[in-house]
């Protein structure tokens, strides 16, 4: 049976651990020629229903880096604008590579793809539901920073995490990591949902209240902070205007805020930013989140190679 990767339900720890380990060896295929050699006739098809900068670009560069090829779907000049279906798109595009990764602005839809699809599919970002990879680059980031110790750290989520898929998915993998403490500093009607809450308290073994207000913020708390934009297009009536781009979040992230924070703590953002995140942190030494970036191109390498041997193949053996 075909190995798709749509959710971080379907990892277990070691399988995480795995993938992070993997990272130093599959970094030294960038520079070896014979990786050329052994997946040069392997091809990823990138196909974005929904803008994206990082996923799309990080995924791209590295299968080139593995030395494999990549092919782009573009939905504006697709048979999608001739009346092509769904599962027609996708059974096409599926039939010209070897790896699919996909996003769409529907929730669940991976299902309806892994239906139509020849090839493995890998879960870029569905809606408001989950995305995997982000996820894993997220916690492979933390562990970058803290080794180890990660485990027994402390993340405040900023932002919009009622609608946020990063924060979903992430949320999901750090519950494997019950020692961690997770609080929430939402936007207004941006709230955690109830059943979120309780499975921190549960999972986290967290009796205190987990959410915070601007105004009452335990600074000396945190060792994350993980900031998101308000996913303004997953409200219903959304269509992007100059209005909605220069919108004021709730609150803003500056330096003010975090130099109160704990020298060590790290801030992370999966990018891109609103006005939520202020330019003047980037320059502040627990900013993260550039460097959460760069690390998605080898999070990624590692990722293309989990799944193609989850599928007993390879793209570094010959
Ligand atoms: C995120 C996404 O698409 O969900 N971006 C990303 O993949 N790095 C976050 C966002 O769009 O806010």
């Amino acid at each position: 049976m075909t190995y798709h990767l749509l959710s971080i339900h379907q990892f277990e720890i070691k399988e995480i651990f795995e993938i992070f380990n993997s990272i130093p060896i599959i970094k030294k295929h960038i520079s070896v020629p014979i990786s050329r050699l052994a997946c040069s006739n392997k091809i990823i098809v990138n196909a974005f229903f929904e803008p994206s900068t990082r996923t799309s670009l990080s995924f791209a560069s590295a299968m080139y880096r593995l030395g494999g090829n990549v092919i782009t779907f573009n939905k504006e000049y697709s048979s999608i604008n001739k009346g092509e279906t769904f599962p027609d798109t996708i059974r096409t595009i599926s039939s010209f590579g070897d790896i699919l990764i996909l996003r769409h602005p529907e929730r669940g839809i991976m299902m309806k793809a892994i239906e139509n699809s020849q090839i493995p599919i890998i879960n870029a970002g569905d809606g408001d539901g989950e995305h995997p990879s982000q996820a894993i680059l997220d916690l492979y980031t933390i562990y970058h920073k803290f080794g180890y110790e990660f485990q027994t750290k402390t993340i405040l989520f900023v932002g919009d995490i009622k609608n946020s898929r990063t924060i979903h998915s992430l949320l999901e993998l750090l519950h494997m990591f019950p020692s961690m403490k997770i609080y929430f500093l939402p936007f207004h009607n941006k709230f955690p949902t109830n059943i979120m809450i309780n499975k921190v308290k549960q999972v986290h073994n967290q009796s205190d209240n987990l959410i915070f207000t601007f105004s009452n913020v335990k600074f000396d708390l945190f060792d994350i902070v993980y900031c998101t934009r308000n996913q303004t297009e997953r409200e219903s009536s959304w269509v992007m205007t100059d209005s909605i781009k220069h919108e004021k979040p709730d609150f803003i992230i500056n330096n003010y805020f975090v130099n109160k924070l704990n020298d060590d703590c790290i801030l992370l953002h999966p990018l891109p930013r609103n006005q939520e995140l202020n330019d003047d942190v980037d320059s502040n030494h627990r900013s993260y989140f550039f460097k959460q970036m760069e690390l998605g191109v080898e999070v990624r390498m590692a990722i293309l190679e989990f799944v193609m041997n989850k599928n007993n193949k390879s793209l570094l053996d010959l």
